[in-house]
C-alpha cells in the first residue's frame, strides 16, 4: 500500500505539493470516489486511481519510441528551446525522463524517451557496441571510395579515429540517399565523417537502434509506448 500523494507524484512531473494541491480540491478519485486525502493509502495494484479524470497508469519505468522531427532539441528540458520531451502529453511525462541518445537538432527519426538510467547507460555504453542505421541525403555525389573509407574507419578532422562503419548508397545521383549503420555515438559523428570526404549532408534520419526499428506509422512529432519485448530489441543486431 503506498500514500496517494506518493504514488501520483511517483507517475508524473508534478511535485508532492502540488499534487496535494488537486487532491484537496478533489480532482483525484480512488475506484471513482473522490477523495481528498493526499495520505489515503491505496493498493497500485488493485485501485484505480485517475488524476482529473485520465486514469493513473501506474508503471516502474515508461519507455517511448518518438519520430523526433527536425528543430527540436534532443535533451529533457531547455529555458528557451522546444525539447522532445515536451512533445509529450502531460499525462505520459514522468520527472526524470529524458532521450537515451541523442540526435542533433536538425535530424529527424528514433528517440527512445525513458526514465530508466539503468537502460539509458547500458544503450549509451560504448562497450554496448549497439548498432544505429541513419538514411541521409547528401549535397553531392559518393561512390565506392566512402564506402571503403566508412568500412576502414574515418580518421575525422580533429584526429579521432572512428570505429568502422557501414556505408550503403541506396540512390545514386547529385544528391544520393545512403544508408549509414554506426556502433558508436560521436558529437555530429555522421556530419563530420562525411566532412572529411567534402560531402554535406541535407538531410538525416535515424530508422534504427539494434534491431528496433521506426515505426513509419508515427507521423513526426508523434510517440507511442513500448513494452518490455521491444526493449529487447535494442540490444540485438539488425
Ligand atoms: N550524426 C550526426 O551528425 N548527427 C546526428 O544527429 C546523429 C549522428
Amino acid at each position: 500500500m503506498e500514500r496517494l500523494d506518493k504514488l501520483i507524484c511517483s507517475q508524473g512531473m508534478r511535485s508532492r505539493r502540488e499534487i496535494g494541491g488537486v487532491i484537496r480540491r478533489g480532482g483525484v478519485t480512488v475506484n471513482g470516489a473522490v477523495c481528498r486525502d493526499p495520505a489515503r493509502k491505496v493498493d497500485p495494484a488493485a485501485d484505480t486511481v485517475s488524476v482529473e479524470r485520465e486514469v493513473l497508469r501506474v508503471s516502474a519505468f515508461v519507455y517511448y519510441m518518438l519520430n523526433k522531427p527536425a528543430g527540436l532539441l534532443c535533451v529533457s528540458r531547455d529555458p528557451k528551446a522546444e525539447t522532445v520531451v515536451d512533445l509529450l502529453r502531460p499525462a505520459d511525462r514522468r520527472r526524470g525522463i529524458f532521450p537515451a541518445g541523442r540526435l542533433d537538432r536538425d535530424t529527424h527519426g528514433l528517440v527512445l524517451l525513458t526514465d530508466d538510467g539503468d537502460l539509458a547507460h547500458r544503450i549509451l555504453s560504448p562497450k554496448k557496441h549497439i548498432k544505429k542505421r541513419y538514411q541521409a541525403i547528401l549535397d553531392g555525389p559518393v561512390d565506392g571510395a566512402a564506402v571503403d573509407a566508412f568500412a576502414a574507419g574515418v580518421v575525422l578532422a580533429d584526429g579521432t579515429r572512428c570505429r568502422p562503419a557501414g556505408l550503403c548508397i541506396l540512390q545514386e545521383g547529385e544528391h544520393p540517399l545512403v544508408e549509414i549503420t554506426l556502433c558508436e555515438g560521436k558529437y555530429h559523428q555522421i556530419k563530420r565523417m562525411f566532412g572529411t570526404l567534402d560531402r554535406g549532408v541535407d538531410w538525416l534520419k535515424r530508422v534504427s537502434m539494434g534491431a528496433l526499428t521506426l515505426d513509419e506509422s508515427l507521423k513526426e512529432g508523434e510517440y507511442k509506448s513500448l513494452e518490455k519485448q521491444d526493449i529487447s530489441l535494442l540490444f540485438k543486431d539488425c
